[in-house]
């Protein structure tokens, strides 16, 4: 395996020999096989967050109050409980009030539907996030149509995906948000390119098809049923891969010198991987995400750039 190097934002990428920033021309012809630019989410997100802190800042100056974040827990799944939990510390640490529910299990869907209407009634609260995924008495999808679509931070309602469908002004998903924001940092451009996008899941898969799209990229879709994952990927300039199944991307699906994310997040003996085989990928992509630190880190802080943007839509 080569030694990646690290694409830090802001700095210029710091390209090994033979790679190059890459442009459409330059991925026109394979490029010499030489280790790829890691794209550093840790080192973006921070910055990111840091931009929408001094933005929280002249919020709290103009408004006298802070842009407020309200998460909905329910029951006591532990993962949900760390998300929820670290939402709250970035809220903290970037100049947000953070408001935490936590609901029991068994909570009736017209006591969550309560709380919801409460927070859209309240005017601190600019952004509601009801941690999914639901307990199974309750649907995730109805909660979040629950949300006011100007209070939807997590873009996930139905109404938020319209307004993506539709390519009108909304409130995006975050990780589809973060992962955008990440190929941007490349440097590489989106309109006219080849992208492939393995999963078509709400939550991931779809809107980054639509968001790439509306970037104008030629965007293709694969899921589980696609007869041809391997060969639709090799066209892509731009690969998101986010199918939760490890390593399934590998370095032979790999088109040389394209921009590889990596959104997969495998609990797996040998800890984290991604959906993409990182050391075979890293010799052949010209940029990619690592698993942990790529895709992940942005979530949070796209989350904390669509509370910032409701509360001064709604100021
Ligand atoms: N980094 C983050 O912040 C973040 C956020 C959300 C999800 N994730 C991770 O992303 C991954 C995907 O999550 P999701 O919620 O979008 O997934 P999902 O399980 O809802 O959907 C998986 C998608 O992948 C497709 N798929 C499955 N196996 C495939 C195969 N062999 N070939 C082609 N397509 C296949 C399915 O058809 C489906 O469209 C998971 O690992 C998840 O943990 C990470």
């Amino acid at each position: 395996m080569a030694t990646a190097t690290v694409k830090s934002p802001t700095r210029a990428p710091d390209v090994p020999e033979g790679v190059g920033v890459l442009t459409l021309s330059s991925l026109a012809t394979p490029t010499p096989l030489a280790a790829a630019t890691l794209i550093d989410g840790k080192a973006l997100a921070a910055s990111e967050r840091a931009a929408i802190k001094q933005g929280a800042i002249r919020f709290l100056a103009q408004h006298g109050r802070k842009p407020g974040l309200a998460t909905i827990l329910i029951g006591d799944d532990p993962a949900s409980a760390v998300y929820v939990g670290s939402k709250a510390r970035a809220c903290a640490e970037g100049g947000f009030e953070s408001f935490g529910y936590v609901l029991p299990g068994d909570v009736s869907r017209e006591e969550a539907f309560d709380l919801i209407d409460r927070l859209n009634d309240d005017p601190a609260v600019d952004g509601i996030l009801c941690q999914l995924p639901a307990p199974p008495h309750l649907d995730g999808t109805e909660l979040a149509a629950r949300v006011l679509p100007a209070k939807d931070v997590d873009g996930l309602s139905p109404s938020s995906a319209g307004l993506l469908a539709l390519g009108l002004n909304g409130l995006r998903p975050c990780t589809p948000m973060g992962v955008m924001r990440l190929i941007e940092e490349t440097g590489v451009e989106i309109r006219g390119a080849e992208a492939t996008v393995v999963g078509t899941s709400n939550l991931v898969g779809k809107p980054v098809a639509r968001l790439l799209q509306e970037a104008e990229a030629t965007v293709t879709q694969c899921h589980v049923h696609t007869i041809d994952v391997a060969a639709a990927c090799r066209r892509a300039d731009i690969l998101v891969v986010a199918c939760g199944v490890p390593g399934l991307v590998r370095g032979s699906w790999i088109k040389p010198g394209a921009v590889v994310i990596d959104v997969g997040i495998n609990r797996t003996e040998n800890g984290l991987v991604g959906d993409v085989a990182f050391d075979e990928a890293v010799d052949v992509a010209g940029f990619i995400t690592p698993v942990p630190g790529g895709v992940g880190p942005m979530t949070i802080a796209m989350l904390l750039k669509n509370t910032l943007k409701a509360a001064w839509s709604r100021a």
